[in-house]
Formats: C-alpha cells, structure tokens, sequence
C-alpha cells in the first residue's frame, strides 16, 4: 500500500516532468569526493535516481552505476538523457520489495533522498535488501528527512517518525521524519553510523533539513 501510494504520486509527477532536478546536490558531489573510491566503490547503486543528476555525476567520475525506480514515467527520461549524453546505466523497475540484483552486486548504494518515503516496517524490508547486495565492507551513503522538514512541517503523525504528507506535490505520501542522529542510528541499524545535518533554506516555504548517514555493509 505505502509503494502503491508513493509509485501513483511520483509517476504522476514525472509525466508532468515536475521534479526533475537538472542539477546534481551539491552535498551529494562532495561527500561522494570523500567518501568513494573510483577503483574501491567501483559497482554504485543509485536507489531512486529521479532525474538522474546525481546518477550522471557518478557515471562521469568513472562509476559503474545501475538504478532502480518506482516509477516508469523517470525511467524512459532518463534513457533518453544517458543516449543524449553518451552515457551508460543499467535502469531498472523496483517492486519497491526484492532489488532485481544478485547478492553482493555493489560496493556502494547511494539512496539520497529518498528513504523517507516508506513506512518503518517498509524501511526494514529495504534495508534488509540492501545487505543483501552489498559486498560486505560495501557502504551507503544516503539522506533522510529530519524533523523541521517541509514535509514534516506540513504532516499529519502517525507515530513518533511515521506521517503522511500534505505538501501539495506530495500530498497522502508515506514519510519518515527522524528528531536526532541517535534516531537515525537506530532506525538504520548501525550504531556506527556517521550522521549529520544537511539543512538549506527553501526561500519562502521554510527549510529543506535532511539527514546524512553513512556506514559500511
Ligand atoms: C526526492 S526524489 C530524489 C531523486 C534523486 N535521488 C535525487 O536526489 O535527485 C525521490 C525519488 O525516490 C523514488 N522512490 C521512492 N520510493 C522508492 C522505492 N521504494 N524504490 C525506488 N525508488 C523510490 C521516487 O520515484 C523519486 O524519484
């Protein structure tokens, strides 16, 4: 039900081609400078790659990435912009359950922005696929909103990090919104986590304040 909602609203999105940043996250491109290894992190998966900006920094670097999507609509875009650019991923459709992939097909998983949108018992199911498929000493590097988020802001609770969304684009989405880093290391299962606050200004709509969380598989 959480992937049904979440697929209808972001295929939608996409067929009007809203949300599709052209440009890559600035976080992102740095913490991938310090935190990857071209030869080490060499297989990457981009889970949830959207409009692929963040993908396409990785393939330029020199990683060989694969993605997964929820939605169809993102996909056929980004074939089309890899052909335009000369570039090469294997994009892949996700049941939102089991990752289309072999165990220990990765050195990297990249979920960046976009964990959130589960329910705590979807999350659990996701993290368990990507163990799955990491190498062991593979690592993740990825986001998830914190409390004081737009999409906290405007949210109906259901549980201490569990709501559903009322930002118009977004309205009726599953989301998790985590209060402090101890929460985060908690949810993810990994105490050793590296946690850290990425918070930028939305100009007008309040905050936009996500977690950054990096471990090894
Ligand atoms: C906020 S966008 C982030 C896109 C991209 N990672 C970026 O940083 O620009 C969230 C993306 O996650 C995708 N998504 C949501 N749930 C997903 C799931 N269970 N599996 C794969 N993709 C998912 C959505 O379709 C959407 O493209």
């Amino acid at each position: 039900m959480t992937e049904q909602v979440n697929t209808l609203l972001w295929d939608d999105l996409y067929k009007q081609r809203q949300s599709l940043l052209k440009y890559p996250d600035s976080t992102f491109v740095t913490l991938l400078h310090r935190k990857l290894q071209v030869e080490k992190h060499k297989r990457v998966l981009d889970y949830g790659f959207g409009g692929g900006a963040n993908m396409r920094v990785l393939l330029k670097r020199g990683h060989q990435v694969s993605g997964v999507e929820i939605s169809d609509a993102v996909i056929q875009i980004n074939l089309q912009i890899l052909e335009e650019e000369g570039l090469t991923a294997q994009l892949h459709k996700s049941d939102g359950h089991r990752l289309p992939f072999a165990d220990q097909s990765f050195d990297a998983i990249v979920p960046w922005h976009v964990l959130g949108y589960n329910s705590r018992d979807s999350l659990a199911e996701v993290l368990e696929e990507f163990k799955r498929v990491l190498q062991p000493g593979g690592v993740v590097l990825g986001t998830i909103p914190a409390y004081g988020d737009v999409s906290h802001q405007h949210s109906e609770q259901l549980s201490d990090i569990e709501f559903i969304s009322k930002v118009p684009e977004q309205n009726g989405a599953r989301i998790l919104c985590l209060p402090d880093e101890q929460s985060v290391r908690r949810l993810l299962q990994q105490e050793h986590a590296e946690v850290g606050l990425l918070q930028c200004p939305m100009l007008g709509t309040g905050f936009s304040r996500h977690w950054v969380y990096f471990y090894e598989n």
